[in-house]
């Protein structure tokens, strides 16, 4: 029987509360599918500050680094916001991510048809939304050195080499040539040179993408568009901040942030994580939305195990049991035919795939 070994990291706020959920789901469809996983369970976050005191203890890391892939919930909580920015449960997290190298971020954002009501925006606007952001994810300004924070003053350095840009522009060409075939280049290339050299070297490579086509689009114009008009994107290449800031606003279009998974890959081991925080204002009342962790759980068994048949059915399994009504809370306002609790939402969810 073939078998994965899955790094498990909790962390804090809805953190526990969806990963419990997305095991529940594995659990199911591991069954289904014969294949076994297994869940090491390390801590990373708030939850490493309070044993360890510091947010990625190395035997986290060692252990991610042995592992076939990271499944990662959400850290960060008032608690800990004002440590020193090293010692915060945010640092934690983007040293996992360099320390496995997982520099391209896949964050698909799919309005479900059962849902296009559930967004602030109009529906016609919505239907048959589906958009992939290529989030640069290890580099860039969350990363640039020098960075300080004195007294009367503060800097940090957004910076790109051009191996950072290329690598994960060919990630994104090749995305898109699974799909429709078309790149935006999300930049401020009128202001900023890293913009200018991510022109330069997405270009090139696109030599090597004759099938798909390249558009550029600035940051702000980008963020408009977004909620005018979706439809128009197909694949959105940008870099790290600006594919933090735009994966939420995308998620808005979803209906909830609660929905959206990810893949932060390219690396030796791959982390699946939802694209939403922590949210400890709702922390522990079960109320959370457990479905973007257990897209994320979905996406893991697709690009880690290529075990697609397993991620598909779990896919499948959360649009029917949206089409049947089951919603939290998030999602309510529109077609609900029964408000569940984060557990509740797993089980509907673990049935149907048991079912399917
Ligand atoms: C995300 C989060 C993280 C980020 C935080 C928690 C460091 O907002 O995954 O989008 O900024 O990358
Ligand atoms: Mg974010």
């Amino acid at each position: 029987m073939k078998s994965y070994n899955i790094c498990v990291i909790k962390g804090d706020g809805i953190g526990p509360e969806i990963i419990d959920e997305a095991i529940k789901v594995l659990d199911t469809v591991s069954n289904k599918f014969n294949f076994e996983l297994n869940y090491e369970h390390m801590l990373m976050g708030g939850a490493a500050i309070e044993v360890f005191g510091e947010p990625l203890p190395e035997q986290t890391l060692e252990v991610a680094l042995k592992s076939d892939a990271v499944l990662f919930g959400a850290i960060g909580g008032p608690k800990w916001d004002n440590l020193e920015r090293h010692l915060r449960p945010e640092s934690g997290l983007l040293k996992l991510r360099k320390g496995l190298g997982a520099f391209a971020n896949l964050r698909p954002a799919i309005v479900f048809d059962e849902l296009v009501e559930a967004s602030t925006i109009k529906p016609e606007i919505l239907k048959d939304v589906d958009i992939m952001v290529v989030r640069e994810l290890t580099g860039g300004i969350y990363f640039g050195e020098p960075r300080e924070l004195l007294e009367d003053r503060a800097y940090n350095t957004m910076v790109y080499d051009k191996f950072e840009i290329e690598r994960i522009s060919r990630v994104a060409f090749e995305v898109a040539q699974k799909r429709d075939k078309k790149v935006t280049l999300v930049d401020k290339a009128n202001v900023l040179e890293t913009s200018q050299l991510w022109r330069e070297v997405a270009n090139e490579v696109a030599k090597d993408y004759s099938d798909v086509s390249l558009e550029f689009m600035y940051v702000d114009n980008a963020a408009m568009q977004l909620i005018r008009y979706p439809k128009q994107f197909d694949v959105i290449l940008t870099e790290n901040l600006f594919g933090d800031i735009l994966s939420d606003e995308a998620s808005m279009i979803c209906g909830s942030i609660g929905l959206l998974p990810s893949a932060s890959i390219g690396g030796k081991v791959g982390i699946f994580e939802p694209i939403h925080g922590s949210a400890p204002d709702i922390a522990k009342q079960g109320i959370a939305n457990p479905i973007a962790m257990i897209l994320s759980a979905a996406l893991m068994l697709r690009y880690a195990f290529d075990e697609n048949e397993a991620a598909n059915l779990i896919e499948q399994a959360v649009r029917e049991i949206l089409k049947e009504g089951y919603r939290t809370k998030d999602i309510a306002n529109f077609n609900a035919k029964e408000i569940c609790s984060t557990d509740e939402i797993g089980t509907h969810i673990s049935d149907k795939i048991a079912q399917l």
